[in-house]
Formats: structure tokens, C-alpha cells, sequence
């Protein structure tokens, strides 16, 4: 409980280093003499565009940052550990991509807007948004503490909806888009997961009302259901008192890459899709969740008997 607070209290304090990401903007990472040229618009369906991914110093959304990045876009990295950004920002600048970081919350409305502001300022517009960080969990709810719930259900709902309410703007201007990053857990809610399940499930409310109401203005807004996917070796989860564990291992013939991933999102973007539900499991569990929700529960019922490793940290 106390763990709780304390990592919730760390959070909170960042508030005050808002605008911090202001100087920090790389002046290099600007692709070298004729770098651009040499790209040719089948080769990189993004060149000139302005992309930013939230969370993106590791993981999906840096294999998505990636991605848009050798298809020719300037890529806007965030996250809230500014030396995770910096690694990964001069791994793509020796790639020749031309990309920054901003450290910010998503979590915290205030840094949205300076996020925003911030790409603006540096690559002069913004075409796509990448709504993708967050934090999960693996415990039961009934041992959860609230605060951890809490917590992670805003991770989950309002990191997206603050970066979405504070790019419209900019993407109403460009015509662009805005991708949700949901999961498996937004298609049925997976045990040890419910905060988690809550807050990829309300991403599908957030992109239907947001998509009928931006209808008009030319904007596409995409949700992806992402299935299980190889992680990072250091990717750790929240535990039912807040501590961070590392996460529960995966037979990987059901998992996807992480660049399997970001292709797809690339691609969806491109598309202008409006769903995507990745991996074969993924569009099983789809299928049979919309023909049968009893069915698709009971399948998910039987695999947490079965294989309760699965959904453990
Ligand atoms: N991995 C899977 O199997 C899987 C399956 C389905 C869906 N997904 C979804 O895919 C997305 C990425 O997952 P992942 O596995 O790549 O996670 P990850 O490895 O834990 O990466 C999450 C990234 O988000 C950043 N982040 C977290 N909270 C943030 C915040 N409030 N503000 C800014 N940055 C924040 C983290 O960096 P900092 O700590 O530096 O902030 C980290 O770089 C998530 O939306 C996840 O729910 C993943």
C-alpha cells in the first residue's frame, strides 16, 4: 500500500518539470546531406510526415517509432525516463531517421499540451499520433490495492484520451490520424487483469465516440487490439500492492514481434483503418466474442485453469 502511494506520489511530482522537455529537443537528428532525397515516396509512404508515439522509449512503441520512421515520417519519441529516450533517439539518429524525444506523462493533461507543443515546435506539424503508452497489472482484484487499480485504469484511458483531446487540433489542420493502442484485454476482460481490461475497453467507447464526432473534419481515428507480443527482457508490471514484477512468460508460437506489430500499425495508418485485431489468436478470440460472449468467457475461463502461468507476474 504504502509501495502504492509512494510510486503514485513520484508520478504526480513530475507535474513540475512540465515544460521540461522544452530545451531538451535535440538540435541534430536532422538525416544526413541528401538523406531525404535519397528516399523514394513508394519506399517511404511517410516521408514529410510528422508522427509522435507516447511510449515509445521501448518496447511496441519503439518498434512502431521505428517503423514510421524508415517510412520516411520525423518521429516525435516520448516516455517519462529521459535516458530510455536519449539510447533510443541516437540509435535511430545512426540509422539516419530523423527523430527527437519529449519527456512527458501522458497520464497528466498539462503534459499532453506540451508534448503537442513541443513536436510543433520542432518539426513544425503534427499528421499521426500513436496513443500507445501505459501500464498494466497482474493480480487478481480482489488483492489489488485501489490505488494500484486506479492507477493503472488511468494509465490505460486517460494517457490516450488527454494526447487525443490535446492533438485534435493539429490533426483536424493536417487531416491526419489518431491510433488507440488497445489489446486483447479491450476485446474480453482476462483475469489478473481487470484494471487493465477496464481501461483498453473504454479505448474502444473512446474511439467510436471520437470518430463519429470527428467524422467531418477528415481526421481517421483507429483502434488496434494487439495480441500477446514478445516483450522486452525488462518490461515489468504492476503486482496487487504496486511493486514492480516482471511479467508472466508466454509460450512465444503466440506471440507476436514487437516489429510484426508496428508494421501493422504502420499499416493501418496508411490504410486508414478504423480496427485492427492482430494475431491469429486474436482474431479467434474476436470471432467467437462476437458470435458467442458465453463462449468466448468460457475459452477464456478454461485457459486461466489451464494455464494459470499465463496471467501471473
Ligand atoms: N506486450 C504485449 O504483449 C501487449 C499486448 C497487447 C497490448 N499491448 C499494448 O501495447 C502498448 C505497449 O506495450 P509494451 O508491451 O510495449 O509496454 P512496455 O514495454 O511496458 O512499454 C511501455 C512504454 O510506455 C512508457 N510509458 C508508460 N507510462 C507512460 C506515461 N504515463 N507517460 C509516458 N510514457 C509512458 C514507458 O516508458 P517510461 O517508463 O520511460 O515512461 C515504456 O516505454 C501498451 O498500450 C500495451 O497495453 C501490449
Amino acid at each position: 500500500m504504502l509501495l502504492g502511494i509512494l510510486i503514485l506520489h513520484a508520478s504526480r511530482s513530475r507535474v513540475s518539470n512540465l515544460y521540461g522537455c522544452l530545451p531538451k529537443l535535440s538540435q541534430s537528428g536532422q538525416l544526413p546531406e541528401g538523406g531525404r532525397n535519397m528516399l523514394s515516396k513508394a519506399k517511404a509512404p511517410f516521408l514529410g510526415k510528422v508522427v509522435l508515439v507516447t511510449g515509445s522509449g521501448s518496447g511496441i512503441g519503439r518498434a512502431t517509432a521505428l517503423a514510421f520512421g524508415q517510412a520516411g515520417a520525423f518521429v516525435m519519441l516520448n516516455g517519462r525516463k529521459e535516458e530510455k529516450l536519449q539510447h533510443t533517439r541516437e540509435q535511430f539518429a545512426q540509422q539516419g531517421l530523423n527523430v527527437d524525444y519529449c519527456v512527458a506523462d501522458v497520464q497528466y493533461y498539462e503534459h499532453c499540451q506540451a508534448l503537442v507543443k513541443s513536436t510543433i515546435e520542432r518539426f513544425g506539424r503534427l499528421d499521426v499520433v500513436i496513443a500507445n503508452a501505459s501500464s498494466s497489472q497482474r493480480s487478481e482484484f480482489i488483492r489489488t490495492d485501489p490505488a494500484i487499480f486506479r492507477h493503472v485504469l488511468e494509465s490505460n484511458i486517460l494517457s490516450a484520451a488527454y494526447i487525443a483531446h490535446a492533438a485534435l487540433p493539429s490533426l483536424v489542420e493536417s487531416q491526419g490520424s489518431l491510433v488507440l493502442v488497445s489489446s486483447l484485454a479491450g476485446l474480453i476482460g482476462l483475469p489478473t487483469s481487470a484494471a487493465y481490461s477496464a481501461g483498453k475497453m473504454a479505448l474502444t467507447a473512446l474511439a467510436q465516440s471520437l470518430r463519429t464526432e470527428v467524422a467531418a473534419t477528415g481526421v481517421h481515428v483507429g483502434i488496434a487490439y494487439v495480441g500477446f507480443t514478445r516483450n522486452d527482457p525488462d518490461k515489468r508490471v504492476f503486482d496487487a500492492q504496486g511493486r514492480l514484477v516482471p511479467v508472466a512468460p508466454r509460450e512465444s508460437r503466440l506471440q507476436q514481434t514487437q516489429e510484426e506489430v508496428a508494421r501493422a500499425i504502420v499499416r493501418m495508418v496508411y490504410r486508414r483503418q478504423s480496427r485492427t485485431v492482430l494475431s491469429s489468436l486474436g482474431k479467434l478470440l474476436w470471432v467467437i466474442n462476437a458470435l458467442s460472449p458465453t463462449l468466448a468467457e468460457r475459452g477464456v475461463r478454461w485457459s486461466y485453469r489451464r494455464f494459470p502461468h499465463m496471467y501471473h507476474g
